[in-house]
């Protein structure tokens, strides 16, 4: 009935303008670009999901000025403020019918370069294992670099809005990176070119690899599915929906690799369960029940099967140790965390972690006879230090601000830890593994954004994003802290550094 009343009241405005009826105005002007049902083509999907970051003035803004440098055309000549403003309120309502988006919808959007001729070397000179890429948002680009002179091997787009950590195949060959509207690019690093993309979600939020680089996991908010990919082709090998097991769907907050147990471990956003999806050739026997298993369409067809271990709490962001027995979870509801014993299905500890920790980007070392874990918090000034023994919180360090992401590497007696949000996002802390004192604090532009640290291979230069449009990497002597180069780069997120990346190096998250 509502759905009448719209078409109705839609047939009603184009003959009877200047009403504006934002879904004509979308018809009319946005369809080509944004696709029907506001799902992406040219443009990005103009859902909640994805707009929920763009505050509502900025949206209005983007559709009455367009986007500088783009395809994004300006509207304020063509429409005035109310139409805009009624267009930007519509971009935010969820969306009526989510459309199919299963194994078949999924083949038919790959696209395979055919430019693409798979090299047999590196066509550069430089150490395959200290190639470092750097994520710049700003324009949507990856820069490949070399990480000893930090000379740009090359600089290639990627779909919009890439969200996540690349993933390289376990011998450092080819990245896979993931686009919030669910787009998976494959790129050959020994050749310089793109391999293919395929669009594996309507609405995703990252992918891992399995550890024999066959297999990629995509966690989808839209639809509410798994989608596994065949790495070598990009074909689809499976799409699972995710339903509790009481039957509630559920959007996957992140998907996470355990290589020694060969199996995604899936974090759920809607119900109070862990998944473990299993890859390997013998499975363990966790008496899985037969439509658990994941049958995916031919030529790839494969079984993964699905074990579903329920918590006591609803957990979002995981971390897990470095036997991936262990998981660390942090509830959603910000009050702390959980740990979850993988081999026998149950909670084991409770963390004490109030503010939001962000576990997905923790790191671990050794201190004392034991190892410890350290996570910044989004919602709180501090970064916790917690025991793997005990899962006792050894310290809280205070901090400037909340923080989002923490490194460190195994040659480097230093931890980092930027200040993500509020006043003090400018400033970098940098921690003594040891003493689990501040060293010091480095604030490199009084004013921008400070964020994210990857490490050369050998840990001696860190690598620090200037977070802005026209922003920079910062290369910084890991021993003195001085800063040695600043390359400039469109808003500079998040730096890949293969070795760390395939060896799991304890100070990064994976
Ligand atoms: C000719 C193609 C085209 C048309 C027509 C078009 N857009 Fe866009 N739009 C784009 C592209 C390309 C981008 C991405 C720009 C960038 O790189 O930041 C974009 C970006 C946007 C964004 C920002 C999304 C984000 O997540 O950052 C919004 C909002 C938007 N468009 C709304 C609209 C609306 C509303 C209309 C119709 C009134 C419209 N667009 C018409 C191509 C188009």
């Amino acid at each position: 009935m509502t759905r009448l009343i719209v078409s109705l009241s839609a047939l009603l405005m184009t003959v009877s303008a200047p009403f504006a009826d934002p879904v004509v105005d979308y018809a009319e002007n946005c369809q080509e670009c944004h696709g029907v049902n506001r799902l992406g083509g040219i443009g990005p999907a103009l859902i909640p999901q994805t707009l929920g970051r763009m505050r509502g003035p900025n949206l209005v803004s983007v559709i009455r000025d367009g986007r500088a440098a783009t395809q994004m055309p300006a509207f304020g000549d063509l429409m005035s403020d109310s139409r805009i403003d009624a267009l930007a309120a519509f971009l935010q309502e969820p969306l009526v019918d989510v459309p199919p988006w299963g194994a078949e919808e999924i083949m038919a959007s790959r696209i395979l370069n055919e430019d693409y001729q798979p090299a047999n070397k590196p066509v550069w000179s430089s150490d395959p294992m200290n190639i470092t890429l750097a994520v710049e948002t700003g324009d949507h680009h990856v820069s490949v670099l070399d990480g000893d002179t930090f000379e740009t091997l090359d600089r290639f787009p990627t779909p919009f809005a890439v969200h996540g950590g690349p993933k390289f195949s376990p011998e450092g060959r080819y990245v896979f990176i993931m686009s919030r509207d669910g787009w998976v690019q494959k790129y050959d690093l020994y050749a310089l070119k793109e391999v293919g993309r395929i669009r594996a979600g309507l609405n995703s939020r990252n992918i891992a690899m399995s550890h024999d680089g066959k297999w990629i996991a995509v966690a989808n908010y839209l639809p509410n599915t798994l989608t596994i990919l065949a790495a070598e082709n990009l074909s689809v090998a499976a799409v699972q929906e995710i339903k509790g097991k009481d039957g509630t769907p559920s959007r996957i907050s992140a998907v996470y690799q355990a290589p020694p147990r060969k199996s995604f471990v899936l974090a759920l956003k809607d119900v109070p369960e862990i998944w473990e999806v299993f890859y390997g050739p013998n499975p363990p026997h966790y008496g899985f029940a037969h439509d658990w298993r994941i049958e995916g369409p031919a030529p790839h067809t494969k079984p993964f099967p699905v074990r579903k271990i329920t918590t006591p709490d609803y957990l979002d962001d995981f971390f897990f140790d470095q036997s991936y027995e262990y998981v660390m979870g942090a509830s959603r509801s910000g009050a702390g965390g959980q740990v979850i014993d993988l081999v026998i299905g149950q909670k084991t500890a409770d963390l004490d972690l109030p503010g939001m920790p962000h576990l997905g980007s923790g790191i671990t070392w050794q201190h004392g006879d034991t190892t410890v874990m350290a996570t910044p918090h989004l919602k709180d000034n501090a970064v916790s230090v917690i025991d793997m023994q005990t899962w006792k919180t050894v310290k809280r360090i205070e901090t400037l601000g909340p923080g989002f992401f923490m490194r460190s590497h195994e040659n480097s007696p230093y931890v980092w830890v930027d200040v993500f949000f509020g006043p003090n996002r400018d400033v970098m802390h940098v921690i003594d593994k040891q003493s689990l004192e501040i060293v010091k604090t480095l604030r490199p532009e009084k004013g921008a954004t400070v964020a994210h640290v990857e490490f050369t291979r050998n840990g001696r230069h860190a690598l620090v994003s200037i977070w802005e449009d026209e922003g920079a990497m910062i290369v910084y002597d890991a021993q003195t802290l001085e800063e040695i180069r600043r390359l400039p780069m469109k808003k500079p997120s998040g730096k890949y550094n293969v070795w760390n990346k395939i060896t799991f190096s304890e100070g990064t998250s994976h």
